[in-house]
């Protein structure tokens, strides 16, 4: 906690948080509250200002009195967005719409605010908006309650796995190999780019670069995920990761959070059981800590918020493979876009007919085709198909995306050259194959997609603070 201003006029014990006066706070308690005002009703005798610090959606609405010293210049001051301590009295609030309110009895003003000037006002701003100023929208209830949910779910995350003995282990941002294989990775150089060092061939000369070869912003740090769970069994990742794919969608950040839990003596059953277990953890987890916040949302976003959540929790996840998938999606006698055959990619079209409409809860499909997925998912004994399993969520699609790995050094090899891989590049990955290999599985769950999930914010750049998308790199 920080130093009061007046050691003298306060105890620490006074200093609140505004979500502990609201939750526990009784009337004749002296307290000081610190926050934002984000509105102001001037009245004849009296005024109310709401400050809000952060700590709930809910406001405190404060009384000031026309006693007060410096009324009239004091009130000016308090504008919307100006920062405020304020020393009073909570009370029982004679009007509807609070429990308590707090009687000022000082008022101290850190730094006004020119109304003029300001962003934030009190009318309603488009998300678009907001995202142009992105220093200041987390002032807003939407954002606010977004940060608080984001919160909970990260806080949840590491409770899930903590509870049931997995490690959290770091990877590395820093990376010279490309784990999905899909060529989006950003370039990490030291170069000059305007004088570029050149072999004779004329090629980048990268043994004079920091590394000494080509070096990336990871997609995902699945590879070294498996290094740890084939020492400590258990693992999981929670860390960003980076994408350069120009896709300019509601689902889609160059700079995104991923959990990636791997395990040991794992198969691909094991592993969309935890999947769901998790989902499912995560969503009560939330459901429990952030009651208001889920309520604001059911209102003001999505009206389908609580249900969703109670389906998510309650329901068992249908399972279907991906050539029943591919049937049911033939069946449905709809026009998508993307006409639907056998070893194609599911578009997002499929994913959300399949969750939304044809099951109306979480799908896990699985064994996708062997051409459309990564080179480390383990060959079915079929020969068309991997052990691999993507969850589809309501309103989001894809959430999810995991797979058993190829343990078999061979077969492993013959799909790295197939994908178009340098083994030589992967030689510490296919050592764990050399060395003591087992079965092991593992997923990556996109946890602003979580939050989207969560809060039904239809926008991914509105549930991570400072989105990073194509031409958007600001703040
Ligand atoms: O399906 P993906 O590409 O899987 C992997 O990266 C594996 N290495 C995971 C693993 O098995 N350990 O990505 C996993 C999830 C997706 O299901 C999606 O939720 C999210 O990451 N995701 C993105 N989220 C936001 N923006 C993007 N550009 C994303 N790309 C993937
Ligand atoms: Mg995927």
């Amino acid at each position: 906690m920080c130093q009061l201003r007046d050691a003298a006029t306060a105890t620490a014990m006074e200093h609140r948080k505004i979500l502990d006066i609201l939750r526990h706070g009784h009337a004749d308690e002296t307290v000081i509250v610190q926050g934002w005002i984000r509105t102001k009703r001037e009245l004849k005798n009296f005024s109310f200002v709401e400050v809000n610090d952060g700590s709930a959606l809910a406001n405190l609405q404060v009384v000031i009195a026309r006693e007060l010293p410096d009324y009239p210049d004091l009130l000016k001051q308090l504008n919307t967005g100006a920062s405020v301590e304020v020393k009073g009295t909570l009370v029982d609030s004679p009007a509807k719409g609070q429990r308590l309110e707090l009687q000022a009895e000082e008022i101290h003003l850190y730094g006004g605010v020119d109304s003029e000037t300001y962003p934030l006002q009190k009318k309603r701003h488009s998300f678009e908006f907001l995202r142009s100023i992105a220093h200041l929208r987390s002032r807003t209830n939407t954002l606010g309650a977004v940060f608080r949910v984001r919160n909970s779910a990260a806080n949840a995350v590491h409770q899930f796995f903590q509870e049931r003995g997995f490690l959290w282990i770091h990877t590395p941002i820093l990376t010279s190999s490309d784990c999905e294989g899909a060529g989006e990775l950003f370039s990490v150089t030291q170069f000059d780019l305007a004088n570029v060092p050149k072999t004779e061939d004329q090629d980048v000369d990268y043994r004079q670069d920091f590394f000494g070869k080509p070096a990336y912003l990871t997609v995902s740090g699945q590879l070294e995920a498996e290094v740890m769970a084939l020492a400590l069994r258990d693992v999981y990742t929670f860390g960003p990761t980076f994408r350069a794919e120009n896709s300019n969608t509601s689902r889609h950040l160059a700079e995104f959070w991923m959990i990636e839990p791997e395990m040991a003596f794992c198969d691909l059953n094991q592993d969309m059981d935890l999947a769901e277990d998790f989902l499912k953890f995560i969503v009560n987890a939330v459901l429990n800590t952030c009651p208001e916040d889920l309520e604001f949302f059911n209102k003001r976003i999505d009206s389908t918020v609580l249900s969703r959540a109670d389906g998510i929790i309650t329901s068992n996840f249908e399972r279907l493979t991906y050539s029943e998938a591919i049937a049911k999606l033939q069946q449905a006698n709809k026009a998508f876009e993307f006409p639907v055959e056998w070893g194609m990619d599911l578009q997002s079209e499929h994913e959300r007919y399949l969750t939304e409409e044809l099951i109306g809860k979480p799908v896990i499909v699985y064994d996708y085709p062997i051409g459309i997925k990564a080179f480390y998912m383990r060959a079915n004994d079929d020969g068309n198909t991997v052990a691999a399993m993507d969850v589809l969520a309501p309103q989001i699609g894809e959430i999810i995306g995991g797979s058993q790995r190829e343990e078999r050094l061979d077969l492993l090899q013959q799909r790295l050259h197939a994908s178009g891989l340098d083994e030589q590049d992967y030689w510490w990955y296919l050592d764990l194959r050399r060395y003591g290999t087992v079965p092991h599985a593992g997923f990556g769950l996109g946890f602003e997609r979580l939050v989207q999930l969560i809060t039904g914010m239809t926008n991914i750049r509105d549930v991570i603070p400072f989105p990073r998308s194509p031409m958007n790199i600001d703040f």
